[in-house]
């Protein structure tokens, strides 16, 4: 991917203007020091990289710039050359700073239009809002990204992608010098990203800094001029992306290194789990034929629209198929709703972690118990606590998820930790067949080795996972067989130790 987009060394730093200025930034919430005395400087029409593991401070840093949280007193804060004393949301966007946030903040019952238009609707009577007028600025904002989306489409009726595309979009509507990305490739396809890292240049080259938050390295190394590393809320130090290199980075965001190797192996003898033979369901996937075997991890990788995501949803009992059939160990299976699948021991960790994965204000503890409320409550029906706790520990321990008190909201957690909540959730759940669609989606590059070590050690004891992801190194360094799905069509099959990463990603980005 490298090849295909041109990097500007062009940014001097030395040269520039500074956009924004802070420094001796801290950040305490309850017994966590989420930042400590931070220092951050972005130029002008700069591209800047913010880069750390899961839980290092850079949220929480955007949102301190961006004035949703106050730092601690001692900060020192200037936008564009002004020093600033205390800022609110409305005055950092009066100062011209814009941000997409992890979780998009969008409006799910309003459609494209009102989501990307919003801004320019504050402050006006609702009985004199021009529908025309909104849809032209949401039409002219979407032009600037390449996208056609329908404007009237509610956005709750979209596929995460586009929502993010919504998001990226009303950014860009409110005329921003400054611009604040966080993850926003997370859920995009290589050619979506791709698009918007051209967006990127292009907002940078008329003179609007942006600062991109991404657990895709490779991303970080093409699109910015300096990158920021952040380690358990420190500043490890600024560094200039020219020379810099991926393993490099990693050792810089994480202390540590870590080798990439493939780790498929024969499972071409073991039982047969799951069977689907000739799936069809019009309009979304057609035809579709595989087997998962025990202990097998088959990977599934193909671009987003290419039916991946509606087929694990008829996997799990979401939606019925036009046609074909399903097995699991050797019987038919009939779904007609989710639970039906759970009952049947498949388990699904979904792409869309915020909208069908976590309860937000309830705690990580009831959250990853939701579904083995059964295995943990006597005989009196009643939940015994003891359980719950071993349980809870259990896996906080084994996904090495950082929190603070097992009772805090899954609100309180950074991202990648959300995504480490959600998979052992599942994991409790202890099922036959496990889809994961994306399970690292915002997860720093050490949380990843983490997950992937635990999916394999599920896979030696006899689960069949099938893995979903578009990032086709995952599949390959992880999968012992490679599908690759395009049009709702499986158009191709591959083993890892035959086929180069590269050609790998011929095949799929091609
Ligand atoms: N509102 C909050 N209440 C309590 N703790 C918080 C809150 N917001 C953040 N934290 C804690 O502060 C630390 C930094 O979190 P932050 O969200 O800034 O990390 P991040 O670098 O953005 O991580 P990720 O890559 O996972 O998104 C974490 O330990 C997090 O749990
Ligand atoms: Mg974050």
């Amino acid at each position: 991917m490298g090849a295909m987009i041109q990097k500007d060394d062009g940014f001097d730093a030395a040269k520039s203007e500074p956009a924004i200025r802070f420094g001796h930034v801290s950040k305490v919430f309850g017994g966590v020091r989420a930042l400590d005395d931070v220092s951050f400087e972005v130029g002008r029409g700069e591209v800047h990289c913010l880069a750390g593991e899961n839980g290092s401070g850079k949220s929480t840093l955007i949102k301190i710039i961006t004035g949703v949280y106050r730092p601690e007193p001692g900060a020192e804060m200037e936008y564009f050359g002004k020093a600033e004393t205390s800022v609110t949301p409305n005055s950092a966007r009066g100062r011209g700073i814009a941000v997409i946030w992890q979780d998009l903040a969008l409006f799910p019952e309003m459609t494209v239009a009102e989501n990307i238009a919003f801004d320019t609707l504050l402050g006006i009577r609702p009985r004199l809002v021009s529908h025309k007028g909104m849809r032209d600025t949401a039409r002219a904002a979407l032009a600037k990204l390449g996208v056609d989306l329908d404007l009237e489409a509610r956005l709750n009726t979209l596929p995460i992608a586009q929502r993010q595309v919504v998001a990226i979009a009303r950014a860009l509507v409110s005329d921003a010098r400054l611009i604040f990305m966080d993850e926003p490739t997370a859920s995009l396809t290589q050619a979506e990203t791709d698009h918007l890292l051209a967006v990127v240049r292009t907002l940078s080259a008329a003179g609007v800094a942006v600062v991109f938050v991404s657990h895709r390295l490779a991303e970080v190394l093409e699109i910015s001029s300096r990158v920021t590393v952040l380690r358990d809320g420190r500043l490890v130090g600024v560094y200039q992306t020219q020379g810099m290199t991926q393993s490099r980075l990693t050792e810089l965001m994480t202390g540590k290194t870590f080798d990439t190797v493939v780790g498929a192996r024969d499972t071409a003898a073991n039982r047969k789990v799951l069977e689907i033979e000739n799936l069809t369901r019009r309009g979304e996937y057609e035809d579709v034929s595989l087997v998962v075997r025990a202990g097998e991890i088959l990977g599934l990788t193909g671009l987003i629209g290419a039916g991946r995501t509606e087929l694990c949803h008829t996997l799990f009992g979401m939606t019925r198929p036009d046609r074909g059939t399903i097995r699991l160990n050797g019987k038919v299976l009939t779904m007609n709703s989710n639970r039906d699948a759970v009952a049947a021991g498949i388990a699904y960790v979904s792409e869309d972690r915020l909208a069908l994965g976590l309860v937000q204000p309830q705690s990580i503890a009831d959250n990853l118990v939701i579904p083995v409320l059964d295995r943990i409550s006597g005989a009196d029906g009643l939940i015994s606590r003891r359980k719950k706790g071993d349980l809870v520990r259990k896996w906080l321990v084994d996904l090495a998820i950082k929190t603070g008190r097992p009772e805090d909201a899954v609100a309180t957690l950074s991202g990648g930790n959300q995504q480490r909540v959600a998979l052992a959730k599942w994991l409790a759940t202890e099922p036959k067949v496990l889809i994961l669609d994306s399970p690292t989606v915002g997860v720093d590059v050490g949380a990843r080795a983490g997950i992937y070590k635990i999916v394999r050690a599920l896979a030696d004891q006899g689960l069949a996972i099938l893995l979903i992801s578009d990032e086709v190194s995952e599949v390959h360094f992880n999968a012992d067989r490679i599908l690759h799905m395009a049009g709702g069509r499986m158009i191709g099959e591959y083993d890892p130790r035959r086929t180069t990463l590269h050609e790998l990603e011929e095949a799929v980005y091609a």
